[in-house]
């Protein structure tokens, strides 16, 4: 049997004429016709609470939504992913994130093998090491104990590390200097270690495949580094360690496979801060923090598996994104954190949200019949407001911003937070109410001015609101946006487990570099734009 094309199913069609029927309404009207709509369309799970309400939506959109979710099978391949059935097909892999924050008795087979204990072996391995960095029993070559942390990294094997790290800073060990080394630009790593001292200096070259050319080349730059400072091949084995998926190519890089933290294929990079990839997170927070986050992202699983789809946290903000994207045409979503320790959740959130579902065949191959991923960007508020936010109020395109902030500040000064929350609650009323030409007028405004001062409004956002950004806060909230984008998904057919469009250009770059580096006149191959790119580099390499 053939699966429906999505837009061919009764629901979508549902939803169209439903989206037709709401166009000339507005978030003004919503909200007059209903006043306890602002608590109606909101929920609170696990501690998070979150208000839909400004969203273009009534409850019968919600009704179809969560009915097209149940028509293409969401509830099923929820409990298929928890399962460990090999939903990365074009992988043939597993989707296991869950079981890494799974609990000790919990049992999840994958191959015929509970993977549980293997979790908590390492999960108690990085616990050990953090503990020895931490209270300085793990000398360095020359006997120095470790002050910094540098972890080199790219994507996934960055990105989570820096951003839960500058997220939890406020409970970290505050004794310890964590770098994040990401990019194969030289600068990036030059400028991590210019000012440390190699003999209290711990690197940790976290790849999942240890194969990935930006994380190998800083990792070797390092380790020249490291050597050429300390005078000895032997200090590597006190000085570099490993996490990754790939133990053979970890021995061959040089590092002894005892100071490898392993975990496993059935872990995405995007998704795998909360497994060993996390591991700079936990020597900087200590192993009882990184365990309070996992049980944070365990609530939210748990929430996520069991909760009927209308009161799932996750699966109504992934559905909320579908109608928005695709009824109501939003071309981005903005996420704006009003809290400066998520300095880094935007970017974080781009790679999970864009890695994932930025794809454009099916999971049979068939073209997508419909838009799928929105672009993910957004800076803290109150930053973003004296920068981008005018195009959201009066631009001509429709981004949806997802407000995030904590009913208390972990840093209480004065009436910094309250001020920082008036905002990111005004934010979100400026842009559903807007401004109408009469108001403007009424407050005087010259005529000619009038249509530059009117705000349309009628713009949609979310507003997720909890109590105070700790670990198991941050876990929660990381796995809501997974769990939405597994929802987003499910909904258009797509495998957001694979990341095949980033292999191209990898290959071009390999074929590139001699190119760019040798000696002799390479003949070039590439088309009249690339060749004439390349012999100018050369030239004004002097090559
Ligand atoms: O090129 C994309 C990617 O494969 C990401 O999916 C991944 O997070 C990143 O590269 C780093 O990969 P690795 O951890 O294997 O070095």
């Amino acid at each position: 049997m053939t699966t429906p094309s999505l837009t061919q199913r009764p629901t979508w069609q549902a939803l169209a004429r439903h989206r037709d029927s709401l166009q000339s309404e507005h978030l003004r009207q919503f909200f007059a016709a209903d006043p306890n709509r602002g608590t109606s369309l909101a929920l609170e799970a696990v501690g998070i609470y979150f208000d839909y309400s400004k969203n273009r939506v009534t409850s019968e959109t919600i009704s179809l939504l969560t009915a097209l979710a149940e028509e293409v099978g969401l509830p099923a391949r929820i409990a298929a992913m928890f399962r460990g059935d090999k939903i990365n097909t074009t992988e043939g892999r597993s989707v296991l994130h869950v079981a890494l924050r799974a609990p000790r008795d919990a049992k999840i087979v994958v191959d015929g093998e509970n993977v549980v204990p293997a979790v908590h072996a390492v999960l108690d391995k990085m616990a050990a090491f953090s503990e020895r960095i931490r209270s300085g029993q793990w000398l360095g070559f020359t006997g120095q104990p470790i002050r910094n942390i540098v972890n080199i990294g790219i994507g996934g094997s960055d990105l989570g590390p820096v951003m839960a790290y500058e997220a939890l800073r406020h409970y970290s060990e505050r004794g310890l200097n964590c770098r994040f080394v990401s990019n194969v630009d030289g600068t990036d790593i030059a400028e991590a270690v210019r000012d440390l001292d190699a003999s209290e200096t711990l690197f940790i070259i976290a790849s999942k495949t240890f194969t990935t050319i930006e994380t190998l080349t800083n990792a070797h730059s390092a380790r020249s580094w490291l050597v050429a400072a300390l005078g000895s091949e032997q200090a590597v084995s006190k000085h570099f360690v490993a996490v990754s998926t790939a133990a053979e190519e970890v021995s061959k890089f040089g590092i002894d496979t005892a100071n490898m933290f392993e975990f496993w294929d059935w872990v995405g990079g995007r998704y795998s801060y909360d497994a060993a990839i996390g591991l700079s997170l936990m020597i900087a927070i200590g192993p009882n923090n990184f365990r309070d986050m996992l049980a944070g992202f365990h609530a939210m699983d748990e929430h996520f598996r069991t909760a009927p789809l209308p009161q799932n946290l996750p699966a109504l903000h992934g559905l909320l994104t579908v109608w928005n994207t695709n009824f109501l045409e939003a071309e981005s979503v903005a996420i704006l954190p009003y809290d400066q320790y998520l300095k880094r959740f935007p970017a974080y959130l781009q790679q999970l949200t864009m890695e994932s579902n930025g794809k454009s065949v099916t999971l049979e191959g068939n073209p997508v019949a419909v838009n799928t991923s929105p672009v993910y960007w957004g800076e803290p508020g109150t930053n973003g407001q004296h920068s981008f936010y005018q195009l959201i109020h009066q631009g001509t395109r429709r981004i949806v911003c997802d407000f995030l902030g904590f009913t208390h500040s972990l840093n209480p000064l004065g009436k910094h937070h309250d001020l920082l929350m008036a905002n990111m609650f005004a934010q979100a009323e400026a842009l559903a109410f807007g401004k109408t030409a009469e108001e403007v007028k009424a407050e005087g405004t010259a005529d000619r001015l009038v249509p530059h001062r009117t705000f349309a409004g009628n713009r949609a956002s979310n507003t997720i609101l909890l109590d105070k950004l700790t670990p198991a806060a941050l876990g929660k909230l990381v796995a809501l946006y997974e769990h939405s984008v597994f929802t987003q998904g499910i909904i258009w057919n797509i495998n957001s487990f694979d990341q095949w469009g980033v292999e191209l250009g990898k290959v071009l770059a390999k074929r590139i570099a001699p190119e760019l580096e040798s000696a002799a006149s390479p003949p070039l191959a590439h088309d009249s734009s690339t060749n004439a790119l390349i012999e100018r580099y050369r030239k004004q390499r002097g090559r």
